[in-house]
């Protein structure tokens, strides 16, 4: 078993990121640094994305920072699992180079006057709505994390297909040097998606959960007759479970994330998300529209 080397400073890191690139350029080679930033409580799905990572790159850095900014008052930070031991074994022989765990200090020092990251308006639509800020704040902890590691890649799961769609405009509107590689979602046998929150779900709870993708996917089988049909239909796979609180489902346009009207046919996104007791979950899939 081989566990990562554990880094917790960002001068520490850079050194090592250094010396890694400082090697392999002796010998005329172009080593890879590929970053799958985590807010740790690893499962199949982050597992997922360290293998494409693997495949993308020599040197896989691993962050794990719960990122105060992209929690609002009132949701789960201080209950977010904290589980680095059993991320680091989950790790092992993953062939990770490096697991980023700082503190919460290392990466804001200043954290009343520091500089901060703003999505465009699609930031404060859909998630950015339920939970204001939320995606201000993952955009600055990503973009720190991109200066941090300087990585040619980084891996994101389309689970979080907003965030996806903001950090790739982040870097496409900053001229940010890294590749985005998107990660298809890795699913429970049931279909739902897997997530660390998941884990706050008793066993009825996640019976309920259940009936997102259902109604995901009664979507899909329904967009040949266009939005409004495709919408109805996952409604009425949702509404049918009264435990989950559906707080929006949309049609979206994949490459603005604006929704589509019903005359639209194409390529479209359906995100949704619900409560599921005092759980938020989310998931998405790609629809054929017409
Ligand atoms: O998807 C996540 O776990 C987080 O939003 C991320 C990208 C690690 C930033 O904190």
């Amino acid at each position: 078993m081989s566990t990562p080397e554990v880094i917790s400073t960002i001068t520490a890191l850079q050194h090592r990121l250094g010396q890694a690139r400082g090697r392999s350029a002796l010998v005329g080679g172009d080593t890879r640094i590929v970053l799958v930033p985590t807010m740790g409580a690893l499962h199949a799905g982050h597992l997922a994305l360290v293998r494409r990572a693997r495949a993308l790159g020599d040197i896989v850095v691993v962050s794990i920072f719960v990122n105060p900014l992209q929690f609002g008052a009132g949701e789960d930070l201080e209950r977010y699992p904290r589980t680095l031991d059993a991320d680091l074994a989950t790790l092992a022989d993953e062939n990770v180079s490096v697991v980023f765990a700082p503190t919460a200090s290392e990466m804001y020092p200043d954290s009343a006057n520091g500089t901060r990251v703003t999505a465009g308006p699609i930031g404060s639509a859909y998630e950015g709505a339920a939970r204001p800020g939320h995606f201000d704040g993952m955009l600055t902890v990503v973009a720190k994390l991109l200066g941090i590691v300087a990585p040619d890649t980084a891996v994101f799961g389309q689970k979080d297909g907003q965030q996806v769609f903001l950090v790739q405009s982040m870097v496409a509107d900053l001229n940010l040097r890294t590749a985005i590689e998107v990660v298809e979602t890795v699913r429970e046998p049931s279909g739902l998606a897997l997530s660390s929150r998941n884990r706050y779900l008793d066993d009825a709870q996640n019976t309920a959960a259940q009936a997102l993708f259902a109604g995901l996917r009664a979507a899909v089988q329904a967009a040949l007759a266009g939005p409004a049909a495709a919408l109805a239909a996952a409604h009425a796979r949702i509404a049918a479970q009264p435990l989950v609180k559906l707080d929006y489902l949309v049609i979206v346009h994949p490459q603005t994330f604006v929704p589509v009207d019903d005359a639209y046919r194409g390529p479209a996104r359906m995100l949704v998300a619900a409560r599921v007791g005092t759980t938020r979950l989310i998931d998405n899939v790609p629809l054929a529209l017409g």
